[in-house]
């Protein structure tokens, strides 16, 4: 049987030539369009999607625009160029020549780590895959579809680097990546935000800004290894990521946009009187966006890891944009952490620096978040609001690391445990909440149009107008 992987598999790892990667994708790839079958957005499989394929990791290439059905989405395998020569950026192997395969020493926690990071992926088309059917515009059905297929792209290149180098527990690994579901009570995704249901679409707009740019920071780590097929990998990634983050960001900020326009068009403040207009009140988005935050902060780990410093000192795992500290050793170095003193204080702790990577790139990433709540508050402000939104502690609602179940505030301070649970309520979506965010949910797909509670973007998909019918439902 002659396939045209070309065609097929867009890629540009010489599948062609690859007879045994050929055949571990043979069997694979079925299994992963049952997967998308049953798993993937459930009811559209026959509706032509404007999307976009990558073909190449040229920058025309990667971003070739068109009308496809999903199950004929075309998930290939691609990695960045390589980088001549490339040495190790970090730890003890510094300066020496990068890993073109796998070290027999470093086997399994690479492994490991490439199916954590791989499990994330179907997980969160799992997660969105009944959105469809509340999507507030054919815009944002056609981004949701975008950030699906994209999703399943990066568990082929996950899927890619098991297959290619890890031999048989590479295939098995594989195959578990298409059996554990999110949320399932037996085989749930290894990580928890994985796990946590999204059934509306403020929280699609706050998992893809909070939780895809954990991503972005995981990604970033990762395209810093040692191992040089998966730094390249997560490199080309990490453009994908991008429209994710942008599908949150400015999802959010439209969601604002309308709550100022019902606020202004009523003279109100009042969260029930928004609420009865149709649109979300900030205090309810406040509540949303403390509640994704702070479970993207867990996917970070512990403050203190040894874990980390592993990874770090072996040079398979690095800090985002390694090249930016003047010190890659990181060996005399040590962090003060702020860690709980046990008696309802706080106490800072001196970490070795390797100890504390984990913190480190959890600070990085906090400060990225704080980017877009700036955007935002300047759009309540300039509206002439007070109100504020904010990103809450980060010691707030943890459940891993040192923090962990600690009562704090979103301000920072801890409390007494009883009042701490009694207000747990004020600081996180109620039931009554997300049943009123859901009620907002109604299916608009009229080109052009948007649901009451949210305002169009400012521009369209690739230069297309935002009424074009990005979506053509059958
Ligand atoms: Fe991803
Ligand atoms: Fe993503």
């Amino acid at each position: 049987m002659a396939i045209d992987y070309q065609e097929r598999i867009p890629n540009n790892v010489d599948l062609g030539e690859n007879r045994t990667l050929q055949r571990a994708l043979e069997q694979w790839q079925p299994r992963f369009l049952d997967w998308w079958r049953e798993m993937g957005p459930s009811d559209f499989a026959a509706a032509e999607v404007y999307l976009r394929t990558a073909t190449s990791v040229d920058a025309k290439g990667w971003a070739s625009y068109g009308a496809v059905k999903m199950p004929d989405y075309r998930w290939g395998i691609f990695l960045a160029d390589p980088v001549a020569e490339r040495t190790i950026g970090f730890g003890d192997e510094l300066g020496k020549p990068a890993w073109q395969q796998v070290p027999g020493e470093h086997r399994s926690t690479l492994r490991r780590l490439i199916v954590t990071q791989g499990d994330t992926e179907p997980a969160s088309v799992e997660q969105q895959r009944l959105l469809g059917h509340t999507c507030p515009s054919l815009y944002d059905l056609r981004n949701l579809f975008q950030v699906n297929v994209e999703e399943g792209r990066h568990l082929w290149a996950m899927v890619y680097l098991l297959h290619a180098y890890f031999g048989r527990d590479g295939r098995e690994e594989a195959e578990e990546l298409l059996q554990r579901h999110s949320g399932d009570a037996d085989k749930p995704r290894i990580l928890g935000t994985f796990n946590e249901p999204i059934t509306d679409w403020l929280s699609f707009f706050m998992f893809t800004y909070f939780t895809d740019r954990d991503g972005k920071f995981q990604l970033k780590s990762l395209a810093e290894s040692a191992f040089d097929p998966l730094s390249r990998t997560c490199t080309f990634m990490l453009t994908e990521e991008a429209h994710h983050m942008f599908v949150g960001d400015t999802g959010i900020a439209r969601v604002i946009k309308r709550t100022l326009e019902v606020m202004k068009e009523l003279g109100t403040e009042d969260a029930a009187t928004i609420r009865a207009a149709g649109a979300v009140d900030l205090a309810t988005l406040q509540r949303y966006l403390n509640f994704w935050f702070s479970s993207s902060l867990d996917l970070f780990g512990s403050e203190s890891s040894s874990n980390a410093a592993g990874y770090f000192a072996t040079g398979i795992k690095g800090r985002p944009d390694e090249a930016q500290y003047p010190d890659h050793l990181a060996t005399d170095a040590v962090a003060e952490v702020a860690m709980p003193d046990g008696k309802g204080g706080v106490t800072s702790e001196s970490i070795p620096m390797r100890n504390a990577m984990n913190e480190v790139v959890r600070g990085s990433y906090v400060r990225d978040c704080e980017i877009g709540v700036k955007r935002w508050n300047r759009l309540i402000e300039k509206a002439g609001y007070a109100t504020t939104l904010r990103l809450p502690s980060p010691r707030f609602r943890r459940s891993i690391g040192a923090w962990a179940g600690a009562p704090v505030t979103p301000e920072g301070e801890i409390i007494a445990r009883e009042a701490w649970e009694r207000r747990l309520g004020d600081w996180l979506p109620s039931e009554s909440d997300r049943a009123f965010v859901r009620s907002l949910m109604q299916k608009v797909t009229e080109p052009g149009k948007m649901a009451a509670w949210i305002a169009p973007p400012d521009r369209g998909i690739n230069n297309l107008g935002i009424d074009y019918e990005y979506v053509r439902l059958q």
